[in-house]
């Protein structure tokens, strides 16, 4: 009986295990279960209601037809949109190649065999809010911190050299 079990398990575990590769550089293949199981827990907790539906929607595939359909594509996109906006918006950038990554979902879309114009449709896209390379990320706030900062160190500067 405990054999049998233990084979049952043994057997779920295999399948999973052979289920749909994704070969995300530099870490190699994952399954599409770990996808976007992430190391960064700071983008998780952020992302945790924009990728309950993903995750919700892998674990419940049990092929890998399932797991390349519209549906699950577009709720790992929406995912991985919320991680690459979560990052811009921290102005942060993340160890884990899953997160907030292009090449990532784009590895994603090539172990499904989707078709160029199919995969178009999976792609990332600059937060709507973002407003080019100056204002990214910096509240106000933020701001007048780097400036006090930057005031204090050069009234530091200036008082070193006038007590030398
Ligand atoms: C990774 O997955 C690809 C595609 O399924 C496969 O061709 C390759 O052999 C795998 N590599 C490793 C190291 O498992
Ligand atoms: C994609 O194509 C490869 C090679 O033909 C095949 O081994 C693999 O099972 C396919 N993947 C899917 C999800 O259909």
């Amino acid at each position: 009986m405990q054999f049998f079990a233990l084979l049952a398990f043994f057997a779920v575990f295999a399948s999973r295990v052979l289920a749909l590769q994704i070969t995300v550089a530099p870490m190699g293949n994952v399954s599409a279960n770990q996808f976007l199981d992430v190391s960064d827990q700071t983008v998780k907790t952020n992302c945790q209601d924009s990728c309950a539906p993903a995750n919700t929607a892998i674990n419940a595939c049990t092929d890998d037809t399932c797991l390349c359909d519209t549906a699950t594509l577009t709720a790992i996109t929406a995912c991985q949109q919320c991680m690459f906006n979560d990052l811009i918006h921290r102005f942060a950038t993340s160890d884990d190649p899953r997160v907030g990554s292009s090449p990532a979902l784009a590895a994603y879309t090539t172990a499904c065999n989707l078709s160029a114009t199919t995969a178009k449709e999976f792609v990332l896209a600059p937060p709507s809010d973002w407003n080019g390379p100056f204002g990214q990320g910096l509240n106000t706030a933020a701001t007048a911190f780097g400036v006090a900062l930057a005031l204090f160190l050069g009234i530091g500067c200036i008082t070193v050299v006038n007590t030398m």
